[in-house]
């Protein structure tokens, strides 16, 4: 890769985001070279710290015992922090001063990036006041890097994108969804698109089903906060999940471009089925962790309301209704307090009507992507039983990501260097997450006017019965079992 002149300015500097994920994926682009003498970060918040003391967490955050001192002192000497108060006018004087002081001394030619890591109330007003206190530079690029929530519906995601498309194009903004940078999920377009006999079957022909499954096993830890005023519909489904069902169902873009991936990403979601209330009682299922096994139910973790509703898990049952999947069913689930840490993806190939074998006992083809813990995809076949006669039994193809000696960079590292390329392929579109907001706005305002029951499940389970019970209505279950 060859060497990227920037100078990143991160809001939310001193932030958990900042420490565990951006630190740490700007080091690895060190390491690598994309970024070496001409570069700089300013870390801004209110808190008052010092140049010093952000070195310090920086440093912090990226240890690891293999690392060279050498290259760790070098590289926080890039940091400088600015304490600042983004309502405050006259913090952006100093944060340009700053600003045009560490363009010269590290020669960056001007390229900015502005990554927003904070509250979203936020975003308009640093956007605006990037603009009128000319923070923005004329000789390189200027781009916005936004963290997600993106909103919290249509209507405020919509107002969250206009306070900042007042003030910088559509291709200078970035809208992380961090799903994307993952090796795996960039994956999907790979196995569909290069692989023939994949590309043959991928339509509602031949298969019968999808299921997606983002299985967590931690609680809402210290984002109560947060998480109270989302739940996991919007804090999973509207963005990765439906990002996922995205890639798995949009026609093959006429190139492997930016424009025409997010085009053929838009039309999927476009075709997303609406259900009405009652329906949306019927294909999705809402639930809240209660204790069990030593660990506290939502109810009880920290600062939640002893009445909160907010659901920790949705399963559904939903349809992109274009050419190759009307009719698929496509399951999705996602929960806090699971069995375990599992991203996966099966999909399950039709069953077919044979005289030459007991169909009753051939096993379905499942093509199953898993992207965490390992990436993974295999594919369930039959095969023959060794010896006399014609017996069947169950077997695997395997595909391993990677093998014991690469390591498989973060998804932050890949989608910094994606924002330092310009390349928005693997960030949301606008209209990506209008259409997946207005449908999630739809399931949501069905839930509230009191359609669907929000049920309960047990800490360590993979979730209530209810979520069974919708794929068993349709004859099916869940191939990931936990
Ligand atoms: C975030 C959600 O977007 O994704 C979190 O806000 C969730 O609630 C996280 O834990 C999961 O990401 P990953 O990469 O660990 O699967």
């Amino acid at each position: 890769e060859i060497e990227q002149k920037a100078l990143f300015v991160i809001f939310g500097g001193t932030g958990d985001l900042a420490k565990r994920k951006l630190y740490p994926s700007l080091f690895q682009l060190y390491k690598k070279g994309i970024l070496q003498d001409n570069f700089a970060v300013i870390g801004t918040a209110r808190r008052p710290w010092t140049d010093e003391h952000l070195q310090e967490v920086v440093r912090t955050s990226i240890a690891s015992n293999d690392e060279s001192q050498k290259q760790i002192d070098e590289f926080v000497r890039h940091f400088y922090y600015q304490s600042h108060n983004v309502n405050d006018t006259e913090h952006y004087v100093t944060l340009r001063e700053l600003a045009e002081k560490l363009d010269l001394k590290y020669q960056i030619n001007g390229n900015r990036l502005f990554y927003l890591a904070m509250s979203p109330r936020f975003f308009g007003t640093i956007a605006q006041h990037l603009k009128s206190q000319n923070i923005v530079t004329d000789e390189g690029y200027n781009r916005v890097i936004v963290e997600k929530p993106f909103g919290r519906d249509f209507e405020s995601a919509k107002e969250l994108n206009d306070s900042i498309s007042k003030y910088f194009p559509e291709e200078a903004f970035f809208r992380i969804d961090h799903y994307l940078g993952k090796e795996m999920i960039q994956n999907i377009m790979a196995l569909r698109f290069s692989n023939n006999l994949f590309r043959a079957v991928w339509n509602n022909r031949y298969i019968d089903n999808i299921q997606i499954t983002l299985s967590e096993a931690l609680g809402v830890e210290e984002r109560a906060g947060y998480y109270e005023t989302a739940g996991a519909l919007r804090d999973m489904v509207q963005n990765h999940i439906l990002q996922i069902v995205s890639l798995l169902t949009m026609n093959m873009p006429a190139s492997y471009s930016e424009s025409d991936i997010r085009r053929e990403k838009i039309y999927a979601l476009k075709s997303l089925k609406k259900y009405s209330p009652a329906k949306v009682a019927e294909n999705f299922v809402r639930a809240q962790y209660i204790g069990n096994d030593g660990q506290v139910g939502y109810l009880q973790e920290n600062e939640i309301a002893d009445d909160s509703t907010t659901e920790t898990f949705v399963a559904g049952k939903l349809f992109v209704n274009n050419e190759n999947f009307s009719g698929v069913p496509i399951y999705i689930r996602t929960g806090k307090r699971l069995t375990q840490k599992t991203t996966r993806i099966d999909i399950s190939f039709k069953e077919m009507e044979t005289s030459f074998f007991d169909s009753k006992k051939l096993g379905r083809n499942i093509l199953t992507i898993n992207v965490e813990p390992e990436g993974q995809v295999y594919l369930q076949t039959n095969i023959k039983k060794i010896g006399q006669g014609f017996d069947l039994k169950p077997s695997r193809m395997d595909l391993q990501l990677n093998n014991e000696n690469e390591v498989v960079p973060e998804a932050y590292e890949k989608l910094l260097l994606d924002a330092l390329l310009g390349d928005a392929t693997n960030f949301a579109h606008w209209e990506e997450v209008a259409y997946a907001w207005k449908f999630v706005d739809s399931i949501r305002e069905a839930w509230d006017a009191g359609n669907g029951d929000l049920s309960e499940y047990k800490c360590g389970s993979m979730g209530p019965k209810e979520s069974e019970d919708l794929l068993k209505h349709d004859g099916n279950h869940w191939v990931f079992t936990g």
